[in-house]
C-alpha cells in the first residue's frame, strides 16, 4: 500500500532524478534513488508531527495553568526559583519536593502554615505547577476569591453545588489564606463540606494558612483537622521573615 504513493516516481524514475539535478544548478539533490527519497519524506514528517505534538503539549499545559486559578505572580513559581537561606526554608523546600514527587502514589494532603511572605503560596504553586505538567487537574483558589464566588452564585439565584462539584473533581485542591475571612462568614461551613467531600473520595487538598494549629484546629474542627491528616499528611511551619521586600516585577511580563 505505501509503494502506491511512489508509482509516479518510480515511473519517471532517472528522468526525475536528472530534472531534479537540473533546477538545482548541477547541485547533487539530498536523495539519490526512490528509497533514499521514502525516507527523507518519513524523517520529514516525524519531525512535523512532532513539531505540531510539542507545540499542542505547550498551549494545552498553558490553558490548565490559567484555568488552575493560578495567578501570573506565581505561575513562574517552581521549586528551583525558591531561594534557601536558613534551615527551615530548606525543610519546607525538602517537603514541598517530596509532596509533589509522590502525589499520585496516595492521597496525603499538606498545610503550610506560618507567617506572610515566608513562602507558602510560592511552594503550594510550585507543587501545581509541576502536577499541572504532569497533566493532573490542579486549582489554587484563596478563600476570599472562593467566598466571592459563593456570593456571585447566590445573587444570581443558583446554588453553590456546581461550584463544590468542580472543587472536589480536581487531583489537588489548594485553599490558600485559610483562616483570613474568619468570623466574617460562613468560611469554616464551606470548607468543611469540601474537605470532608474531597477526603471521602480519597483526594488530597493543600491549605495555606497564617494560623497555628490551635488556630485552624478552631476554624476547622477537630474532624476536618485528623481527615487532612490521612495518609500521613504533612504540616509545615514557616516561621522566618517575609521574603516580600526581596521581590521585584522589574522583568515580569504579562
Ligand atoms: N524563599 C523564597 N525564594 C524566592 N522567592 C520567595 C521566597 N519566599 C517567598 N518568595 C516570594 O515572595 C513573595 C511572597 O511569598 P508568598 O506569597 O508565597 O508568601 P506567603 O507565605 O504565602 O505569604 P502570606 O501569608 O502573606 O500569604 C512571592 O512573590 C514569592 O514568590
Ligand atoms: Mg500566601
Amino acid at each position: 500500500m505505501g509503494n502506491d504513493k511512489f508509482k509516479g516516481i518510480k515511473a519517471v524514475g532517472k528522468d526525475l532524478l536528472n530534472r531534479i539535478k537540473q533546477y538545482a544548478g548541477g547541485a547533487e539533490p539530498i536523495f539519490k534513488t526512490r528509497e533514499e527519497w521514502q525516507q527523507w519524506m518519513s524523517r520529514q514528517e516525524k519531525q512535523s508531527a512532532k513539531a505540531v505534538n510539542s507545540q499542542n503539549r505547550g498551549v494545552k499545559t498553558e490553558n490548565l495553568v490559567v484555568r488552575s486559578g493560578i495567578t501570573d505572580l506565581y505561575r513562574t513559581c517552581t521549586f528551583a526559583t525558591y531561594k534557601v537561606t536558613n534551615d527551615g526554608q530548606r525543610i519546607a523546600l525538602s517537603y514541598a519536593k517530596s509532596y509533589a514527587d509522590g502525589f499520585g502514589t496516595g492521597f496525603a494532603s499538606f498545610i503550610f502554615a506560618g507567617s506572610v511572605g515566608t513562602g507558602k503560596t510560592h511552594l503550594a504553586a510550585a507543587i501545581g505547577n509541576k502536577l499541572i505538567r504532569h497533566d493532573k487537574k490542579v486549582v489554587l483558589i484563596t478563600i476570599s476569591d472562593l467566598l466571592l464566588k459563593v456570593r456571585e452564585c447566590y445573587a444570581q439565584n443558583k446554588s453553590e453545588s456546581g461550584l463544590i462539584d468542580t472543587l472536589c473533581r480536581c487531583d489537588l485542591l489548594i485553599l490558600d489564606d485559610v483562616g483570613m475571612q474568619r468570623g466574617k462568614t460562613n468560611e469554616a461551613v464551606l470548607l468543611n463540606q469540601i474537605i470532608n467531600r474531597r477526603s471521602s473520595e480519597f483526594k488530597p487538598t493543600g491549605i495555606t494558612t497564617n494560623l497555628n494549629f490551635a488556630g485552624l484546629s478552631a476554624l476547622l474542627g477537630e474532624r476536618i483537622l485528623d481527615r487532612l491528616k490521612m495518609d500521613q499528611g504533612i504540616w509545615v511551619n514557616f516561621g522566618w521573615e517575609s521574603y516580600r521586600s526581596n521581590v521585584t516585577h522589574k522583568n515580569f511580563k504579562k
